[in-house]
């Protein structure tokens, strides 16, 4: 079987782990935590780093961070994992969607302006599967009406944003380096992997405080056992740092290897009509965190059906998210009701992603693409 994903473990984090065990700073203190919160950071583009243990905890930290009250609202992709709108459910406030863009599937921020109401609060882009959301559009709409962004960079590691275009103050950003919050998952199949893991980001120093405080049950520095707040144990290893840390410290070669996967499928399979894959827009520089496909309805195939196929040939799969409209849990609370997003439905049904992990093949890439081609064929 080929599977969906690996997680690539070096030498380096087999070493500092080692450390951790060796010299017994296995908890939530200890050297690699702060030097993974400051290297992140650092390689964002962000003053402050905050660890947490996954990258559904980084956001729930950063939308209580907010302090929202009930019925304030975010407004986020329908199109994403339900750790972006439970967050918001969590937190007391509501989330208001907007459908995806057909060709990068992140969210339409063209939509945006027209969800704004009197209770808006802030924005949340998703960069979905590796590729950046335009994000000029979002910022400008926040900064004219007051809004936090909060940045889900979650399958984003390392990939950029080109900033004022055509301006002569434009610039390449970090995905997770560009809001006032921003947040990753170290899951396994991330570029970044710290087994289970996450952070928050952030240039503002109340709100790093605040997240800190948050995530480690709000004590107080004054004196131990004495709360004003309540909190979470949301704490991150100092084990988990150290595999992250040798993770960061080898960003340059896992760009190079996924944009190797994703270049290599596309010039593989362009070629096969009635498919749309992955795009990179000239504003963006992707990472191809999964290599998506998603099939046009005249194949006669829906995704599962492709997945089945292709699992016989001893291929694993994984089918797009499902819209967060058409969650049971939310739509029985009355959330979203009667709300249709076209292109999050068709492509939630239409599409699925390929083996992309870091320990990929050439000839498993080879085997998954002549698959491809024989059952469309
Ligand atoms: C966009 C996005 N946000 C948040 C998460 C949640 O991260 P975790 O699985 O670490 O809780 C994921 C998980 O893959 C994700 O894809």
């Amino acid at each position: 079987m080929i599977p969906v994903n690996e997680p690539l473990i070096g030498d380096k984090e087999i070493e500092y782990v080692q450390d951790c065990l060796r010299t017994g700073w296995i908890s939530s203190a200890g050297k690699y935590l702060e030097e993974f919160e400051q290297a992140w950071a650092e390689y964002c583009g962000m003053r402050y780093g905050i660890a947490v243990s996954n990258g559904t905890t980084a956001l729930h930290v950063a939308i209580a961070c907010l302090d929202l009250q009930p019925g304030d609202e975010v407004i986020l992709p329908t199109f994403t994992i339900i750790s972006c709108a439970q967050a918001v459910t969590y937190n007391g406030a509501v989330p208001v969607l907007v459908d995806s863009e057909p060709r990068t599937w992140c969210m339409d921020v063209n939509q945006v302006a027209d969800k704004i109401t009197p209770r808006t609060r802030a924005i949340m882009p998703v960069h979905i599967y590796g590729h950046p959301v335009d994000m000029d559009p979002i910022r400008s709409l926040a900064e004219q009406h007051g809004l936090i962004v909060i940045e889900d960079a979650a399958e984003a590691h390392g990939a950029q944003y080109l900033s004022s275009r055509g301006q002569p103050h434009q610039a390449w950003h970090r995905c997770g380096g560009m809001s006032d919050i921003s947040v990753f998952s170290f899951y396994a199949n991330k570029l970044v992997t710290t087994g289970e893991g996450g952070m928050v980001l952030t240039n503002d120093p109340v709100i790093a405080q605040q997240a800190r405080s948050l995530r480690n049950l709000c004590f107080r520095s004054e004196r131990r056992f004495y709360h004003t707040q309540l909190g979470y144990n949301f704490r991150l290893t100092n084990l988990q740092a150290a595999i992250g840390l040798a993770q960061v410290e080898r960003m340059p070669e896992t760009i190079a290897k996924k944009r190797w996967i994703g270049d290599s499928y596309t010039n593989r399979l362009k070629s096969i009509s009635r498919v749309q894959l992955p795009v990179e827009e000239t504003w963006a520089k992707q990472v191809y965190w999964m290599y998506g496909m998603v099939l046009d309805e005249i194949t006669g195939f829906s995704a599962a059906d492709f997945a089945r196929k292709l699992f016989d040939e001893g291929i694993e799969t994984r089918p797009f998210f499902l819209g967060m409209h058409e969650q049971p849990v939310f739509t029985e609370q009355g959330l979203f009701k009667g709300e249709v997003y076209p292109v999050a439905e068709r492509i939630a049904r239409q599409g699925l992603y390929l083996p992309s992990g870091l320990t990929l093949t050439e000839s498993q890439l080879n085997q998954v693409c002549q698959a491809v081609e024989s059952i469309l064929a």
